[in-house]
């Protein structure tokens, strides 16, 4: 699976283009998302926990105090914001530009992972989500927060034919099928919980297989080496 160069480059893109009013236009959403934030980080494992399209770092009010956070993006404007709030909030995180669907870290690099509302943008989510597994320890979790396409028939058709359109101007897909793909990248999905929004956005929370506990073991670890 290579990446799609030019799809991520678009996507960076309208990301830095939307980053200076980013906060602004999540400012009503984001009355609702605080609580599902609060919850995400509830059950996140640490210590070292790498967060997937940090953004402006609207997750960093969130972290638990026991935790070391390294932040990766694909925008540098959302980053910059992101540098700003961590200083504002006194935080000591590591911020680093970075693409999920080509994570320069090393397998087995982390406790567990988070990534909210960001798996709808990159181009390639399976890439992105398989890049996740890798970098994570056997059984550690991953906790996603994240939109995706009803089910409901004609609610699912008309967000199909939205898409190209919603993509093109502000980033995001609102038709992925997220549950699948985290299957699909090889992650055993542990609970997928129902949001609102008539299941539009689910709460993942998945494990990367441990062979030592007779699980199946990612095998993009065994691609990679
Ligand atoms: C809708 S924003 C969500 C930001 C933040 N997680 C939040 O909850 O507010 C999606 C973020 O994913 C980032 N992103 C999209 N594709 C990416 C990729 N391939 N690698 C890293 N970050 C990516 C975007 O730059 C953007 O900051």
């Amino acid at each position: 699976m290579a990446v799609d160069v030019k799809e991520t480059m678009l996507t960076r893109v309208r990301y830095n283009r939307i980053a200076p009013v980013y906060d602004l236009i999540e400012t009503l959403a984001e009355r609702r998302y605080s609580d599902w934030r609060r919850r995400v980080w509830s059950l996140v494992t640490g210590p070292r926990v790498l967060e997937v399209g940090v953004g402006t770092g609207k997750n960093m009010p969130y972290y638990p105090p026991d935790i070391r956070v390294t932040g990766v993006d694909l925008s540098e404007k959302m980053l910059a914001r992101a540098r700003r709030r961590a200083e504002r909030l006194g935080l000591d995180v590591t911020l680093i530009q970075m693409d999920a669907q080509a994570l320069d870290f090393p397998d087995d690099a982390f406790d567990g992972a988070v990534a909210t509302f960001v798996f709808c943008s990159v181009p390639d989510p399976v890439l992105g989500l398989r890049e996740m597994a890798r970098v994570v320890k056997p059984g550690g979790r991953v906790v996603l927060l994240e939109h995706v396409r009803s089910e409901h028939p004609v609610l699912g058709r008309i967000m199909d034919l939205l898409d190209p359109l919603v993509a093109r101007l502000i980033g995001p897909h609102i038709n992925r099928r997220t549950v699948d793909n985290v299957r699909r990248a090889g992650f055993i999905v542990e609970r997928v919980e129902d949001m609102g929004a008539r299941g539009i956005f689910k709460l993942i929370t998945a494990r990367v297989g441990d062979s030592e506990a007779g699980e199946e073991p990612v095998a993009s670890k065994e691609e990679v080496a």
